[in-house]
């Protein structure tokens, strides 16, 4: 698959899955804080509520893509390391770590 075909389908999900006004709000550990989010939005959303991740250098990191590219966004999500937080949706109970 090519890079645009895969952009294409990001995009093309993302639409699909877009939160709106009406929908649930999930509860997520976010740093061992709680953290309230509507259905449908990814953990780049959460990231965008509860700042920045650092690098191994110090150096402030954010998404930049958003499509699962540049890696900007790594978070480790139940325990799982390195995984791109543009690339999954929220989940009801979902703890979540961006600092370094
Ligand atoms: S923002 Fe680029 S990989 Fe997630």
């Amino acid at each position: 698959m090519t890079l645009w075909q895969r952009c294409k389908r990001t995009v093309l999900r993302r639409r699909e899955q877009a939160p709106s006004a009406d929908s649930p709000s999930l509860r997520l550990i976010v740093n061992g804080g709680s953290c309230h989010v509507r259905a449908g939005s990814s953990l780049a959303a959460v990231l965008a509520q509860h700042g920045c991740r650092r690098s191994v250098e110090g150096q402030l990191r954010a998404p930049l893509c958003g499509m699962g590219v540049c890696y900007e966004c790594r978070v480790t999500v139940d325990g799982r390391p390195h995984q791109r937080a543009c690339q999954i949706l929220a989940r009801d109970g979902m703890t979540v770590r961006h600092e370094s």
